[in-house]
């Protein structure tokens, strides 16, 4: 076996090269070094408001239910929180919890002049009406970017809270300084948490930006043609290893936001993340890939500390 193909290898088993030892053109942009790089950049910030007897940043996390999956994910933001001295709250509700009390919450949080973001984490039971809880959190406190203020302005290019998974690609792009412009984005999955958010950050007349993008879903005829012509590809419909090898063209930038689970006794957990991209025929075709687990999901987790610390500065 080549060195290249040695190194491939030693990726797939979780080894991660570090910018001075990669062999091949294909570089994994490594989202759990990244992230940690804005946390303690964020840290020293926070530290420096201690200093000056300033507010720290305060997030307000909302979880509804105990399913394993927003557990996780709610979890790993509060641990954040702690990692880089915020403060955080985490407030739960039984899933069979009354629209009427959940919006009581959020209009208490909006009026506490401590807390800085409010974050209800996705999806709530069907009997509640997401819209009607997004639609109730303070756009000044909407730390997730899902209220339609946010967005609006978003899509305007005015300055806001950028949705957490897409504002961490766009970091992880700006990071690795991947070349976008001019370039060709299929962004196969519109919701508006990541795939329409994504394809108005693409085009936006920004850097990274000014792509040309086809956003692909699940009424689309010919997703693998299209995704043939794509110099970058983010892969966000949550259908495990949807993109192989012979969709992808040669030195394709590849994002896997794909995080399903799936039942696996070796893991402490029981189970394992698998991506939308299948990883080991896409990896060798490309110039730049997103590894999972450790890829956009721990972006997804600094972005969100980016975006409590920025409402946090604006009250200041
Ligand atoms: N569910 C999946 N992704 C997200 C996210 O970014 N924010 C919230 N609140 N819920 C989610």
């Amino acid at each position: 076996m080549d060195a290249v193909a040695q190194q491939n290898k030693k990726i797939l088993a979780g080894w991660r090269p570090s910018d001075k030892n990669y062999l091949c053109a294909m570089q994994i942009l490594d989202g759990k070094k990244t992230a940690q790089s804005i946390k303690d950049e964020l840290k020293i910030e926070v530290a420096r408001l201690a200093n000056e007897g300033k507010k720290i940043p305060h997030l307000a996390a909302v979880l509804v239910g105990s399913s394993g999956a927003s557990e996780t994910y709610v979890a790993a933001k509060v641990k954040a929180c702690g990692e880089v001295g915020f403060k955080s709250t985490l407030i739960r509700f039984e899933d069979t919890v009354a629209e009427i009390k959940l919006m009581d919450k959020i209009i208490e949080l909006n009026n506490d002049p401590d807390v800085d973001g409010i974050l209800v984490q996705l999806p709530l039971p069907k009997h509640i009406s997401s819209e009607n809880i997004i639609n109730a959190v303070d756009p000044d406190k909407d730390v997730d970017g899902f209220h339609p203020v946010s967005i609006g302005k978003m899509v305007q290019g005015l300055p806001t809270f950028i949705p957490a998974t897409p504002h961490g690609i766009m970091l992880l792009l700006k990071h690795y300084k991947v070349d976008t412009r001019g370039k060709h984005a299929v962004v196969i999955g519109r919701s508006n948490i990541v795939g329409r958010p994504m394809s108005i950050l693409l085009s936006g007349n920004s850097n990274p930006g000014n792509c040309t993008v086809t956003i692909c879903h699940s009424q689309t005829k010919n997703i693998k043609e299209l995704c043939l012509q794509a110099d970058i590809i983010v892969a966000a419909m949550g259908k495990p290893g949807f993109v192989t090898g012979d969709m992808v063209k040669d030195d394709a930038v590849v994002i896997d936001v794909g995080i399903t689970r799936t039942a696996d006794s070796t893991k402490k957990s029981g189970y394992k993340l698998i991506g939308d991209v299948h990883f080991e025929s896409v990896a060798p075709k490309c110039s730049f890939i997103t590894p999972v687990p450790g890829g956009v999901g721990p972006m997804t987790i600094a972005a969100l500390l980016k975006n409590t610390y920025k409402s946090c500065i604006q009250k200041n």
